[in-house]
């Protein structure tokens, strides 16, 4: 599924790489043997993976602001990627309910901005643009949706995420397009769909995996908000493969794959809060347990499932750990870092060992 030798040598310009994803996608991209180019603000978090893992070192990294437009444009004419990711977000529903035009600037005209710079980037030939699954209309249905199904948002972050898409289709048509003029030489697109990742790493606010975590280290109860909602759970490294194999797929066969694409885990890994803090609590030392916090909290949309039938069948994706695995491996990242342990080199074993689950070719 992941072509390591496809990403040697390749210039890549990674946005939000200070972030959670962005970090272990830098890492993931520099031991494939890429170049990798990033453009973000300071890590949102302290501590920070960006920071744990020296990337600042280890990357070519710009710290800036994605709207700004001249500074963007100026380290995306240095980096001259063949490929760019675009990760820079501000991924939080409950942040985007107190910062929406926050939400809206960073999340709508970053994107906008990061394609009208993309479209004088010489040598450039794929754009992977990270969304979400909220970006869709939920139905509150029980399938999953499907690439083709309704955008929506009920709240600014996911209404957000669904503008970027837009955004994205019209540059697409418009910019990018091989039956336009000009456009034969240029990138082609795609937006990629996953839902709620966790992994080792992470120390967002307001994220159920780094507050239960936080919380047991500080010998605190853990304390959630909605025990029994349901959410499709997945290691960071899954959509981040999925990312991988299809900025290769734009790269080497251009057109066919310059659309939307869903990367979500199996059914079986959509488990509740309750599922998530009981397993966490019972395999972390020093854990006292959990409680229920009764809010009131802002509306958070129930469990929406995506169909990767396609990422599946066209790309040869697949999700690769279940989630026990997953629970496994950040127990296992988390307990490594407490103990002095070098985080770059934790994320490199843990990235091996899904390369070999995934059946990585040479
Ligand atoms: N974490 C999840 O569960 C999840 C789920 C679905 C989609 N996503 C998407 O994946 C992407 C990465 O999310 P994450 O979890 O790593 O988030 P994160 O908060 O850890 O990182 C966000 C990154 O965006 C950068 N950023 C924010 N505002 C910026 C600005 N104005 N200019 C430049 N950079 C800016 C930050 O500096 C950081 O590097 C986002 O697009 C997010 O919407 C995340």
């Amino acid at each position: 599924m992941i072509d390591t030798s496809f990403w040697r040598g390749k210039r890549v310009f990674v946005t939000g790489n200070t972030g959670f994803k962005g970090a272990w996608l830098s890492i993931w991209l520099a031991e494939l043997g890429a170049e990798v180019f990033g453009y973000a603000l300071e890590p949102p978090t302290e501590p920070s993976l960006f920071s744990a893992a020296s990337l600042a070192g280890r990357t070519r990294a710009t710290i800036g602001d994605i709207r700004d437009r001249a500074s963007l444009g100026k380290a995306l004419a240095e980096a001259r990627p063949d490929v760019i990711m675009h990760l820079a977000a501000q991924p939080l529903v409950r942040l985007s309910y107190a910062e929406p035009l926050l939400t809206y600037e960073t999340n709508i005209i970053g994107t906008a901005n990061l394609l009208e710079a993309a479209r004088s980037s010489p040598g450039l030939r794929a754009i992977v643009v990270v969304t979400t699954d909220k970006c869709y209309e939920n139905r509150e249905w029980p399938w999953g949706y499907r690439e083709n199904e309704a955008l929506g948002g009920y709240d600014p972050y996911s209404s957000s995420k669904a503008c970027a898409e837009i955004v994205t289709a019209a540059y697409r048509s418009s910019f990018f397009n091989p039956d336009e003029p000009g456009g034969a030489r240029m990138a082609s697109i795609a937006t990629a769909r996953a839902g709620n990742v966790i992994g080792g790493g992470d120390w967002a606010a307001d994220r159920l995996v780094p507050d239960i975590l936080r919380s047991i280290t500080e010998g605190k109860k853990v304390r959630i908000r909605n025990p029994d909602s349901i959410r499709p759970w997945q290691h960071v490294l899954e959509p981040l493969s999925g990312y991988l194999a299809l900025a290769q797929a734009l790269f080497e066969r251009g057109a066919d794959f310059a659309e939307a694409w869903n990367f979500g885990p199996y059914e079986s890994d959509a488990k509740s809060v309750r599922w998530i803090v009981e397993r966490l609590c019972a395999s972390r030392p020093g854990s006292v347990g959990y409680e229920v916090d009764p809010g009131p909290h802002p509306h958070e949309a129930n469990y929406l499932k995506l169909d990767c039938s396609k990422a599946i069948s066209r790309l040869g994706w697949r999700p690769t750990w279940d989630l026990e695995k997953t629970l496994m491996k950040i127990v296992e990242w988390d307990m490594d870092f407490s103990s002095g342990g070098d985080a770059y080199s934790k994320c490199l074993s843990q990235i091996d060992d899904f390369e070999k689950s995934a059946g990585a070719e040479e």
